[in-house]
């Protein structure tokens, strides 16, 4: 009896407050949006908040720049290791891992990761391609022969050091939208930067 609401009055006129009574569901409601708006502030956070002092806040590639990236990639570098620095949704590791590169991202937002992983597996990609909850500028990138970014303005000075520090030379870099202010690309194509190291 007692699941089915509160009870109220003295024990011999006991009755049980039903679930839909007003007070329950202004309780409904009350969570309901707390809930809403928690989850609401921490997508914020990670998408927007986080990005911006690690890197560049979440935006996607499109579908035709994603295959046009790999392609350039392609004409430069047959196979091998690829990353992907911030991988957002997953897109671009995807559409690399597709090409028959060994794809990795690197990504901080938890969402991404979970629902990037999820389309790995359902593209059966997931031995061949990785996702790793990583700040990618804590990592040693000296292992991929081939980069992927979709950065942001005010982060391609520090990354142009680090690349040209750490990639062997011969890798090939790919940058969307953004260029780097002292590398000189290779080749420049709908806004997609191609570097050799
Ligand atoms: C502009 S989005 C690019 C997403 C994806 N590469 C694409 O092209 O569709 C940049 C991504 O980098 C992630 N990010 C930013 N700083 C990062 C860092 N230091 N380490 C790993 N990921 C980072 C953000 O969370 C965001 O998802």
């Amino acid at each position: 009896m007692l699941s089915r609401g509160l009870w109220r009055g003295r024990p011999e006129q006991q009755k049980p407050y039903p679930l839909s009574d007003p007070f329950f569901m202004g309780f409904y409601l009350y969570l309901f949006f707390s809930l809403g708006a928690i989850l609401f502030l921490l997508v914020v956070i990670f998408a927007f908040g986080l990005p911006y002092f690690k890197g560049a806040p979440y935006a996607t590639t499109t579908k035709t720049k994603a295959r046009q990236a790999v392609s350039l990639l392609a004409s430069r570098m047959k196979k091998g290791r690829v990353a992907d620095l911030g991988s957002g949704g997953g897109r671009l590791v995807i559409a690399l891992a597709q090409q028959g590169y060994r794809a990795h991202g690197y990504e901080i937002n938890p969402f991404l990761i979970f629902f990037s992983r999820k389309r790995l597996k359902k593209y059966r990609l997931d031995n061949r391609a990785g996702i790793s909850r990583k700040n990618y500028w804590r990592e040693d990138l000296s292992g991929y022969q081939g980069i992927v970014v979709f950065g942001v303005f005010y982060i391609m000075p520090q990354l142009e050091e680090k690349l040209k520090q750490e990639l062997k030379p011969g890798a090939v870099v790919i940058s969307n939208y953004f260029q780097f202010p002292d590398w000189k690309p290779a080749e420049k194509k709908n806004g997609l930067y191609v570097y050799i190291r």
